[in-house]
């Protein structure tokens, strides 16, 4: 496959591009022509089935799609699914249910930590599936079942493609559990067009990062539901590659202690588009803003308003995750950009850290 940056700057602008065909690629993976899913072994759904609570492990930003795949495991599947990082649970286990199903989530196949965990878990019996992107690796041979994550060869540390193509397999693998309730082939096709509007949309993110982050220290990311697991991603982003330190977490929280770091200028990014919270969310926008922040809103279509930074197109709610953390990977790449940083190479960190 292509490992080669054509006429890219850095290799993340690349795989920050690559999304859209990505998802076109999952979809055409994983449903055959009548839109029948295909490529789950019955094998893999049986063993699920049989379980009565899945535990997602993973590292990083695999963490973060995993805290997405939990609502469609419980909401589609209705299986009950804990998410949980691999470095803690191998040596902090959990009291596990009577018969757990564990699913590891990675880019690499090759991260220690979750290795480790396999490695504990087995030794107890335990089934397991691994959802890679590099398959033949460590954590996809030594687990019972390996599904492909498909996002292609990502050499960028700062994973994008790999994220959006974790949350989509866990989508379809939900779906081959339980029932959506929509036709997820059709909506995944959506996505990939909506994901390619997105990225049409590189001058809005290069001002926004501009305008909003030029001389900042820190910077904030908030949302709710879903939203709350984008805004850890998105911060992840920004501050693992332009050293801007950021915080991502749950709206509500703000007013019980983080809300005392808000001053004159500190860009707040809100993510909007679960409606049930988009009424509490911009509550807690006005609220930073008050303060002196200077928010940044992204927002679904249906939910925006005057004054926010960018309209999200919609596709099915639960899916907007695919579509939300986009504009914090364009608005970290071009922060780091504009910080004369090397993108593609952070100090201190590695594509897959193979030590616990
Ligand atoms: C490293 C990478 C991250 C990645 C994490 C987990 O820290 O820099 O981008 O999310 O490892 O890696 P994995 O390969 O298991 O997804």
């Amino acid at each position: 496959e292509d490992t080669d940056k054509g006429a890219y700057p850095y290799y993340m602008l690349k795989e920050i591009d690559e999304q859209a065909v990505v998802a076109r690629k999952i979809a055409g993976h994983y449903f055959d022509e009548d839109g029948n899913l295909q490529g789950i072994p019955c094998a893999v759904t049986d063993t699920i089935q049989e379980a009565d609570r899945l535990y997602i492990v993973a590292a990083g930003t695999s963490y973060h799609a995993g805290l997405i795949g939990k609502r469609y495991f419980e909401q589609w599947a209705k299986i009950p699914t804990e998410v949980h990082i691999a470095s803690e649970f191998a040596y902090d286990q959990p009291m596990l249910s009577e018969k757990p199903f564990f699913i590891f989530l990675s880019q690499s196949g090759e991260t220690a930590d979750s290795r480790e965990v396999l490695d504990n878990v087995k030794k107890q019996g335990y089934p397991a599936l691994t959802l890679a992107n590099v398959m033949n690796s460590t954590l996809t041979r030594e687990a019972d079942f390996a599904l492909p994550v498909l996002a292609g060869p990502e050499i960028a540390v700062a994973s994008t493609k790999a994220y959006t193509a974790q949350v989509l397999v866990q989508a379809i693998l939900a779906a081959a559990l339980g029932n959506p309730g929509f036709d997820l082939k059709a909506e995944l096709a959506k996505v990939a067009v909506e994901i390619q509007a997105i990225t049409d949309e590189k001058e809005s993110f290069k001002k926004i990062a501009e305008s909003a982050l030029k001389d900042q220290q820190s910077a904030f990311y908030i949302g709710r539901g879903l939203d709350a697991a984008v805004a850890l991603e998105a911060a992840l982003k920004l501050k693992e590659i332009s050293y801007v330190q950021t915080e991502g977490f749950a709206a509500g929280e703000l007013k019980h202690g983080t809300i005392s770091l808000i001053e004159e200028g500190t860009p707040v990014f809100a993510l909007l588009t679960q409606k049930k919270t988009a009424g509490l969310l911009r509550g807690e926008v006005a609220q930073v803003a008050a303060r002196g922040a200077n928010t940044v809103v992204f927002a679904s279509e249906s939910l925006a308003q005057d004054g926010d930074a960018f309209v999200l197109p919609e596709v099915n709610e639960l899916l907007m995750p695919i579509l939300a953390v986009i504009p914090a990977q364009l608005v970290a790449y071009y922060a780091t950009l504009d910080r004369g940083l090397d993108v593609d190479r952070p100090r201190n960190l590695a594509k897959s850290v193979t030590v616990q």
